[in-house]
C-alpha cells in the first residue's frame, strides 16, 4: 500500500490553489438522478470519492465521463436500477445520498444502509424519519433500505440535530411532494446551500437557503440544466491555512470563498496567525513561534467545522501554552490523538474535550492515517517534526484531497508517495 516519506522542518512559501468541494460534487452528483438529462459538472475534484459515487451512478444506468478540464458529463436518462447496493455503498457513507432522488424519481428504492467510520456509529434514523414523514413507507431488509415513496406528501420536519446528509436526502424528495414542506434545524452548510440553489435552477421551490429554515412548495417536475461549477472546498482551503500558520512562511490560498471560512479566519486571527484575506484568496504570513493558544469547539455551519478539527488540534500543539477542544458534532472524531502523540504531541481526553499542551517539539515517526482529516492533521505534524515520517493507509487521504502531496511540493514541503 501507498504511503508518504515526509522530511520535516521546511517553512511553506507560494501560491496553493483550491480545488472543487467534496461534500458538494457527492450529492450534486446524487441530484442528476432527479430528471433524465444530460448535465456537465465543472470544478469536480479528483478524489476517490468522486470517483467512487460515478460508480454508483453507473451502476444504475446512468453514464458518468470524467473529462480532462476537472469536468464531468453526466447523462442520466437511461438510469433504470433504483438500487445502491453494499459493495459500494460500504465504501462511501456519502452513496446514502442516492436514497432520496431515486424515491423522487422512481417513487421507489432499495439503498445499502451505510457502514460505520473510523470514529465510530453515523446513524441515519434523521434521513429515515424525515422521509417517512413525507409519506415513505421504510423497511430495513437484510442491511437494505427497501423504500416505497409512491405518495409523496408535504409536511412539516424538524431534525432533533443538524444533520447534512439528511438535509440533502430529504429536501431532493420533498421538491417533488404534493404541498408544502418545512424542515426546520435543517443544515445551512454551502454544499447544501448549493444542491438548494442545483435543484432551484431545475425548477424546484425552495426558500430559506442558506437558513436553518427551509420551505419547499412541491412541484410536479424538473427540468435539466446543462451545466453547474462545484463551489470551492472550503475544508480543503482551511486545511492550507492551517498548514502555513503551522509550518510557517508565507503562503496564498486562492480559489476560495472567504466568507464560508469566517469561523477558522477568526480563530487563525485570535491564535496570531496574519491573514490578509483578498477577494477569492487568503494570504498567510507565519511566524511559527508566535502562535497563541485559542480554545475552541465544533459546531455546524457557520461555526468552526468538525472537518477542521484534527487540523487545529495540530496546530495548537505548537501554540504557546495549553488549549482545549470541545467536539459537538462527533463525540468521538479523536483516533488522530494517539497517532500525533506518537509524533511528540501530549494531548489528552476528557469527557470529550481534548487537552492540548502547548510548546510541543515534534519528532519523526512511522504513524497511521485512520480518517480523512487524521491524514491531513498526521501531514502537517510531519512537515513541522525535525527528521522524517512516514505515514500509511494513505488511501483515506486520497479520498478527500486532490493530489495533496504535489500541492505541498510546489510550496515547499519534502514530501514522497511510495509504494
Ligand atoms: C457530512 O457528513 C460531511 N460529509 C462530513 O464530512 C461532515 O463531517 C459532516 O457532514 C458534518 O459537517 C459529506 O458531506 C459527504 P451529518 P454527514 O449528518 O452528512 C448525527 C469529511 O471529512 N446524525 O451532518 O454524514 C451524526 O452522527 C466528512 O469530509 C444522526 O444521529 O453528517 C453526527 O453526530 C466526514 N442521525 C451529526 O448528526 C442521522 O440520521 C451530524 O452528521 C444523521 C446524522
Amino acid at each position: 500500500m501507498d504511503y508518504f516519506e515526509i522530511n520535516g522542518s521546511k517553512t511553506l512559501n507560494g501560491v496553493v490553489e483550491v480545488g472543487g468541494a467534496k461534500n458538494a460534487v457527492l450529492p450534486l452528483m446524487a441530484a442528476t438522478i432527479l430528471n433524465k438529462g444530460k448535465l456537465r459538472i465543472s470544478n469536480v475534484p479528483t478524489l476517490s470519492d468522486s470517483i467512487t459515487m460515478s460508480k454508483l451512478l453507473e451502476e444504475m444506468g446512468v453514464e458518468v465521463k470524467f473529462e480532462s478540464d476537472n469536468s464531468i458529463f453526466v447523462d442520466s436518462s437511461k438510469l433504470d436500477t433504483p438500487f445502491a447496493p453494499y459493495d459500494l455503498v460500504k465504501t462511501m457513507r456519502a452513496s446514502f445520498y442516492v436514497l432520496g432522488p431515486l424515491l423522487a424519481r422512481f417513487g421507489k428504492a432499495k439503498v445499502s444502509l451505510p457502514g460505520g467510520c473510523a470514529w465510530g456509529p453515523r446513524p441515519v434514523d434523521f434521513h429515515l424519519e424525515g422521509l417517512k414523514a413525507l409519506g415513505v413507507k421504510i423497511s430495513i431488509e437484510n442491511g437494505y433500505v427497501v423504500a416505497d415513496g409512491s405518495n409523496l406528501t408535504g409536511n412539516k420536519i424538524h431534525f432533533p440535530k443538524i444533520s447534512v446528509g439528511a438535509t440533502g436526502n430529504v429536501v431532493m424528495v420533498a421538491i417533488l411532494a404534493k404541498g408544502r414542506t418545512t424542515i426546520t434545524n435543517a443544515a445551512s452548510e454551502p454544499e447544501i446551500q448549493q444542491l438548494c440553489e442545483m435543484l432551484n435552477s431545475m425548477g424546484a421551490n425552495i426558500s430559506g437557503i442558506g437558513s436553518n429554515i427551509l420551505t419547499i412548495e412541491g412541484v410536479s417536475s424538473l427540468n435539466s440544466i446543462s451545466n453547474i461549477s462545484v463551489i470551492p472546498d472550503r475544508i480543503e482551503a482551511g486545511t492550507f491555512l492551517i498548514a502555513a500558520a503551522a509550518i510557517g512562511g508565507e503562503v496564498e490560498v486562492t480559489n476560495i470563498i472567504p466568507e464560508h471560512l469566517d469561523s477558522v479566519i477568526n480563530c487563525l486571527q485570535k491564535a496570531n496567525i496574519q491573514l490578509e484575506v483578498k477577494d477569492s484568496s487568503i494570504v498567510v504570513r507565519s511566524k511559527k513561534e508566535d502562535i497563541l493558544s485559542t480554545n475552541i469547539e465544533t459546531n455546524e455551519y457557520p461555526g468552526f467545522p468538525t472537518d477542521l478539527q484534527a487540523q487545529w488540534m495540530m496546530l495548537m500543539c505548537l501554540a504557546k501554552g495549553n488549549s482545549t477542544i470541545k467536539e459537538n458534532i462527533y463525540y468521538d472524531r479523536f483516533t488522530h490523538i494517539m497517532e500525533l502523540n506518537r509524533l511528540g504531541c501530549n494531548i489528552k481526553l476528557e469527557d470529550s474535550v481534548a487537552i492540548i499542551e502547548g510548546d510541543r517539539k515534534l519528532i519523526g515517526a512511522d504513524v497511521m492515517s485512520t480518517d480523512i482529516r487524521a491524514s491531513a492533521a498526521l501531514i502537517i505534524a510531519a512537515l513541522c517534526a525535525s527528521g522524517t515520517t512516514k505515514i500509511s493507509r494513505i488511501y483515506h487521504i486520497d479520498r478527500g484531497y486532490d493530489n495533496i502531496e504535489k500541492k505541498l511540493t510546489n510550496i515547499g514541503a519534502e514530501i514522497f508517495r511510495k509504494k
